[in-house]
């Protein structure tokens, strides 16, 4: 269980963001000050709910983790259907998938959106599993009929190219979309005591194969690139060990192509609002350090993350610094105004790297 320091002021500071912010139903709001992220994410809530288990606000990832049940159950008859379409080789359409992100009162929004993305679904299901883990609280039925919803559609449909935690490139299947995935079915086994082995093996064995490039893990398949993402593999997810080669070369070709002074870019292409250094990224960076015993490196990661917060206290989703597309800065700050800022999901970062380096450091 966490102990707080005194006097880290962004810790504290970040923790009551996160529970400002909170549906009184559950959901999280992904930023409050920037209109298209007035939404809860499976993705971004997951890592939230994990950070308030840390902490021991056990109510707020309890309240969370019903509210996604209930965004699922409601979708019951849909899911059903949909992978009997996918079962009877018919084709499906937009209106067979589930949404990415939900109003905070679960409905789905009715803006047009890059909705079709599997990655929350498997992280919720791993985050659920810690939830468990760490506050030993039971899972009710609720919750239960949701687990097996989403373990029956992400095996049904992991092999489908879908939209990646960036919400971009929907043609094809990305190295980390299917690590959360693999890994969501794995806690999901702890979960309901039933084994997913077969889909297991099929998804690791994939991402063994077509996931690597050169001795490096790679953003999608076919791609030659890393994408910071691929951090999740060993932390948390666990499915490689911190010191495997082809992590260690993955985490040095991230460190050489997409860390520059300011913190973590997501990936060389990255043109939104710049493409600048996202604190969520650095934080990630961090926990790998921690985890691999190199402790002065999480630290100084820690630090780059606290200094991007405002006077109070607030980190934004990303810092347009060093920008890798200086010209589309301007494109979407027109578009849609300043970058979103707080993000509850850097905020959860931190509190995780805060924790982790208290544990392993
Ligand atoms: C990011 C997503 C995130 C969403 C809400 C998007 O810009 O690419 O990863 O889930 O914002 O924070």
């Amino acid at each position: 269980m966490f102990r707080m320091k005194p006097g880290n002021n962004l810790l504290e500071r970040s923790i009551r963001i996160i529970i400002e912010n909170q549906d009184e139903g559950g959901a999280y709001i992904a930023s409050p000050n920037f209109t298209v992220y007035n939404y809860s994410w499976f993705r971004d809530g997951s890592y939230i709910a994990y950070a308030m288990d840390l902490f021991g606000v056990f109510n707020s990832s309890w309240l969370f983790h019903n509210w996604c049940a209930s965004v699922i159950n409601k979708r019951k008859n849909k899911i059903i259907n949909t992978i009997s379409k996918i079962k009877s080789n018919c084709n499906l359409d937009q209106s067979d998938l589930l949404h990415t992100r939900y109003c905070l009162n679960g409905e789905d929004g009715t803006e047009e959106w890059e909705n079709f993305q599997l990655d929350g679904f498997g992280v919720w299901l791993w985050s659920l599993r810690q939830h468990v883990i760490i506050s030993k609280n039971e899972l009710s039925s609720e919750i239960l009929q949701a687990v097996e919803s989403v373990i029956q559609y992400l095996i049904a449909l992991w092999k489908t190219p879908c939209y990646d935690l960036w919400e971009e490139n929907p043609d094809t299947i990305h190295i980390y979309t299917l690590a959360s995935i693999c890994s969501g079915l794995i806690s999901a086994q702890d979960i309901t005591g039933k084994n997913y082995s077969s889909a297991i093996t099929a998804i690791k064995d994939f991402l063994f194969t077509k996931g690597i490039h050169n001795d490096h893990f790679i953003k999608h398949i076919n791609s030659e690139k890393v994408d910071s993402s691929l951090l999740a593999l060993s932390i948390p997810y666990e499915l490689v060990s911190i010191d495997n080669s082809v992590m260690k070369n993955t985490v040095g070709k991230i460190e050489k192509d997409l860390l520059t002074a300011g913190g973590l870019h997501r990936f060389r292409d990255d043109s939104y609002y710049g493409g600048g250094e996202w604190p969520l990224l650095t934080a990630w960076l961090g926990l790998y350090y921690a985890r691999n015993g190199e402790c002065n490196k999480a630290r100084e990661m820690k630090e780059l993350v606290r200094l991007k917060a405002d006077s109070q206290g607030q980190l934004p989703e990303q810092i347009p610094n060093e920008l890798f597309f200086k010209d589309n800065y301007d494109y979407w700050f027109m578009r849609w105004g300043p970058i979103a800022k707080p993000l509850l999901w850097s905020h959860a970062m931190y509190i995780i790297l805060c924790n982790k380096i208290e544990e392993w450091c």
